[in-house]
């Protein structure tokens, strides 16, 4: 299985404020639907709270508590424990973990690929991204955002993978 992030981060590595996302960037949700469309989408129990529309359509969603008796609909899948994974998805599937802070340091050691988008903007928030290794990793795309007058901050799109 490989393993992916996919995430959006401020200046100062922000990633969520008050249950949600500290900016409105719909190009970065188009972005995130569109890497993520027809992929298995691993999350932690607030950021699938944080969807408006439950369970995002088109793919697997497994959300990660730590409560067994947590009601999601027939859909989804609920996981306690990380090792399990493997019951759901194949060998040659790529994962998206999607967050939050806690879910993406669960896979830290198993990630292979990181799809982020850099807003360069400093936000108020109450979560932030973990520290990574980069290191680790090579940058194998870069793409300028668009700035328009719905996406007023300046962004670009980043993907990583593992050396
Ligand atoms: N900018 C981005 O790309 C991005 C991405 C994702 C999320 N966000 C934002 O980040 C915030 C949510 O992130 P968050 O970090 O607060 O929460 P989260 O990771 O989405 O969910 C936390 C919950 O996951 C479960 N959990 C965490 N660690 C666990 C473990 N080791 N074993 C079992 N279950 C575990 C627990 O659920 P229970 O309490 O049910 O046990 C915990 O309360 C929101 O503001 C969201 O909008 C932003």
């Amino acid at each position: 299985m490989i393993i992916s992030f996919v995430w959006a981060e401020d200046k100062n590595h922000i990633i969520g404020k008050d249950g949600t996302l500290p900016w409105s960037m719909p190009n970065d949700l188009k972005h995130f639907r569109d890497v993520t469309a027809h992929h298995t989408i691993v999350m932690g129990r607030k950021t699938y709270e944080s969807f408006p529309n439950g369970p995002l359509p088109n793919r697997l969603n497994i959300v990660i508590s730590r409560n067994p008796n947590y009601q999601v609909p027939e859909s989804v899948v609920l996981l306690t424990d990380k090792n399990k994974l493997s019951d759901y998805v194949d060998d040659d599937t790529e994962v998206m973990v999607i967050g939050g802070a806690g879910i993406f340091e669960m896979f830290k050691d198993d990630v292979d690929r990181l799809y982020l988008t850099r807003i360069d903007h400093a936000f108020d928030g109450d979560v932030k991204m973990i520290d990574l290794d980069y290191s680790k990793f090579k940058l194998s795309e870069k793409k300028e955002g668009i700035v328009d007058d719905k996406n007023i901050y300046p962004y670009t799109f980043e993907t990583y993978d593992k050396i």
